[in-house]
């Protein structure tokens, strides 16, 4: 158990310690970076110099050279990020999911979404971390956007520990450290929140 905690407590300070290059200065959060449609043909695009042919083109790049292509502009792009942006989205993916099991609204989903791309942008997420961040995003949204009783927030505790294979004791520790992380800011304005929204209510 003691091992256990004093893991627990260095995944938190590390994620506590700005990571050099957001040392400072805050940039502005963008709502449509990490989601952008083009990214995974970035490297495509610029190669394409007649719009017209540009279809017939990104039909013939391989699905697989697509991805790799997406995972190496973003890592050029984010270098202090220490995820690819499959497994990004793909975390996304399943907070989505478990939202909506959950019943949660596509408003509590956007602004988890809104929390997790700023951590990730910020570079705090780690192999380790991951799925602790994502399932605290999620929390602290539904706690802050929905009425929820309480024996809807132990389902959905329930339900983040089954699918992220932590255990709660971890998880409500790392809400706070998000919590922290994003310096208290959980109400969040309507441009950050209404791209995500959008994206969410008109893809299903
Ligand atoms: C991109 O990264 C993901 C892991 O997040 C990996 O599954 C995928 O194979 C990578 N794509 C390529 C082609 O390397
Ligand atoms: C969540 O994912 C599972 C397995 O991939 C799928 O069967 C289920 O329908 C999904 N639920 C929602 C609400 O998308």
């Amino acid at each position: 158990l003691c091992h256990h905690w004093s893991l627990l407590l260095m995944t938190q300070c590390a994620f506590l310690i700005p990571s050099g290059s957001e040392a400072g200065e805050a940039a502005e959060y963008d709502p449509n970076l990490l989601d952008d449609p083009q990214w995974p043909c970035g490297k495509h695009k610029r190669v394409l110099i007649f719009a017209s042919y540009m279809t017939t083109v990104i039909e013939y790049v391989k699905p697989s050279d697509l991805k790799k292509d997406m995972n190496e502009t973003f890592r050029e792009k984010f270098p202090h990020i220490k995820l690819t942006l499959s497994k990004i989205r793909s975390l996304k993916r399943e907070m989505r999911n478990l939202s909506e099991e959950c019943s949660l609204e596509p408003v509590t989903v956007s602004m988890a979404y809104v929390y997790f791309e700023k951590l990730v942008l910020q570079g705090k997420l780690n192999k380790q971390n991951r799925k602790l961040c994502a399932g605290a995003c999620v929390l602290l949204a539904a706690k802050i956007s929905s009425d929820l009783r309480k024996h809807e927030v132990k389902h959905l505790i329930d339900k983040l520990e089954e699918r992220f294979r932590f255990n709660r004791r971890d998880l409500i520790g790392f809400e706070f450290t998000v919590l922290v992380a994003l310096e208290l800011a959980l109400y969040l304005p309507e441009n950050q929140v209404l791209p995500h929204y959008r994206r969410l209510t008109q893809q299903s």
